[in-house]
């Protein structure tokens, strides 16, 4: 497949009709959150600490304005004004995940927090009452930090504890909530993390541990799957599948091309081969190139664990549709020799001896890992589509991070030319794209960017009590899209 001819066909196309298009009937517009990011109330009622909490209690300095999500949007006590705000949009569907502490305060199933279970029936409720389909993520990296003590992702056990939380939360919501993301951005609970040591939990150990993590949490989500499919799909016939963050690697020449490719199998392979590919396991040549790393590091032995025929099976076609977060690329070349090369997936793959590069002519976001690059979008859908075959896909986020204020004119834009390459993908390539996320509806706490990066269609003033939401120019620009199932001229 060539990649690049797909660039240039998006420019001519949405040149000549791109924006004429519209969405398929059906097609659904949404926005999300993630609980530690909005709700707030971190100590409230019996909350169990989670490994945020921990850590921007402890180091606080991980974080770049030394905020916190102590109060953060304060959902906890707005939540109404979050449904009146997905209400103002027109969205079809809100996502947002479980706080496993909150509902869960011992990280296991013994104990289920009465105000745990009240505030997201609340917010279900509220959310259905006003037409809103509520989209479920079950884990969206806040572990009870107990769970932690005990090795978290690195702990072969994490398997059951998720296993067991998940069904928890599917007897609780199930009958009212029809689609679930398992676990949202592997790669940011095992790659960013381990390779940074700058999340939480602030443990820094690149050789193995992102791998480790990877397999874990492959067969975490194969479990809840299952558990669904076998348990609760009989009553309720829904969908679940994991949100998978794809950053696209484009060769910065021919020679670097398959290097390109084989990050594109790290990034994208490692985590959606297992699930998606017919015969399942890791993407081959993925596997030679870590057990070559492996022997390299002196491990004698490849860095990837192995999967048994057991692990291989029970992990394989457990998906119902392809859950996409699409931000940014990656503009990729060989390391020269003795370059030092910073931490993947930010600045270079060390285990690849690969550099990144930007290319000069992209605009930048407010986070340091951003680029604007809609251009990108379409191949790596492409790349998923060729790979794995006609999939149903669900974009699960999408957006931009930029300074304060209402005029947001570069999320208006960064909005416009994403859709634009996704109408395309489904006008000319075929694509079957179900719906799309915006990230995120309200400004919120950026993890290590703290307060201070907005990616929110509202404002949301962190001084005022009231936590104030206001929309933005991208608020109205996205409810235009909505309303016209079509992207506005
Ligand atoms: C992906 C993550 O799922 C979300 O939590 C984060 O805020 C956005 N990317 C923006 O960085």
């Amino acid at each position: 497949m060539n990649y690049s001819w797909i660039v240039v066909s998006s420019l001519l196309c949405s040149v000549a009709y791109g924006s004429n298009l519209t969405f398929p009937p059906g097609f659904k517009f949404g926005a999300a959150s993630a609980s530690y990011q909005v709700e707030g109330a971190w100590n409230v009622s019996d909350k169990g600490e989670s490994i945020w909490d921990r850590l921007v209690h402890t180091k606080p300095e991980a974080i770049m304005d030394l905020t916190n999500g102590d109060v953060t949007c304060d959902s906890y006590h707005l939540w109404e004004r979050d449904i009146e705000m997905a209400t103002e949009l027109g969205l079809h569907f809100y996502r947002f995940s479980l706080s496993w502490p909150r509902l869960m305060p011992t990280g296991f199933s013994n104990k289920i927090s009465e105000d745990g279970q009240k505030y997201y029936n609340n917010l279900i409720d509220g959310l259905l009452d006003k037409g809103i389909e509520p989209l479920v993520t079950i884990f969206h990296w806040d572990l009870p930090q107990s769970l932690q003590d005990l090795g978290g992702w690195m702990n072969p056990l994490i398997v059951d504890w998720f296993e067991d939380y998940a069904r928890v939360v599917f007897s609780l919501f199930a009958d009212r909530v029809k689609t679930w993301v398992s676990i949202n951005e592997p790669v940011s609970i095992c790659d960013y993390v381990y390779n940074t040591g700058g999340m939480a939990p602030p443990i820094f150990e690149p050789h193995v541990a992102p791998y480790v993590c990877t397999k874990h949490v492959l067969l975490a989500h194969a479990k809840a799957w299952r558990i669904y499919d076998e348990e609760f799909r009989p009553m309720y016939n829904g969908e679940i599948s994991l949100a998978i963050p794809l950053i696209w690697h484009e060769a910065l020449s021919a020679e670097h091309e398959e290097l390109a490719e084989l990050l594109r199998e790290n990034i994208a392979g490692r985590y959606s081969h297992p699930v998606y590919s017919k015969e399942g396991g890791w993407p081959p040549s993925l596997e030679k190139h870590l057990e070559e790393v492996g022997k390299r590091k002196g491990f004698n032995k490849s860095v990837l664990p192995p999967f048994t025929k057991e692990e291989i099976d029970l992990i394989r076609g457990t998906y119902d549709y392809y859950g996409m977060n699409f931000y940014t690329s990656r503009l990729v070349r060989k390391a020269r020799p003795g370059e030092s090369i910073g931490a993947w997936p930010m600045n270079g793959a060390p285990d690849f001896d690969a550099a990144f590069e930007k290319d000069p002519s992209w605009v930048a976001g407010y986070s340091s890992w951003f680029y604007v690059t809609p251009e990108y979008f379409r191949p790596q859908i492409m790349w998923l589509k060729e790979k794995y075959g006609d999939l149903k896909f669900l974009i699960t986020e999408n957006g931009i991070s930029t300074g304060p204020g209402l005029d947001d004119r570069m999320r208006v834009e960064y909005y416009r030319d994403h859709l634009k390459e996704l109408l395309l993908a489904i006008h000319e390539d075929g694509v079957n794209v179900v719906g799309f996320t915006a990230w995120t509806l309200m400004d919120n706490f950026e993890w290590n960017d703290g307060l201070g990066s907005k990616f929110g269609l509202y404002e949301v003033n962190f001084t005022s009590p009231q936590r104030t939401r206001t929309p933005r120019a991208s608020a109205h620009y996205y409810k235009s899209i909505i309303d016209t199932h079509s992207i506005p001229k």
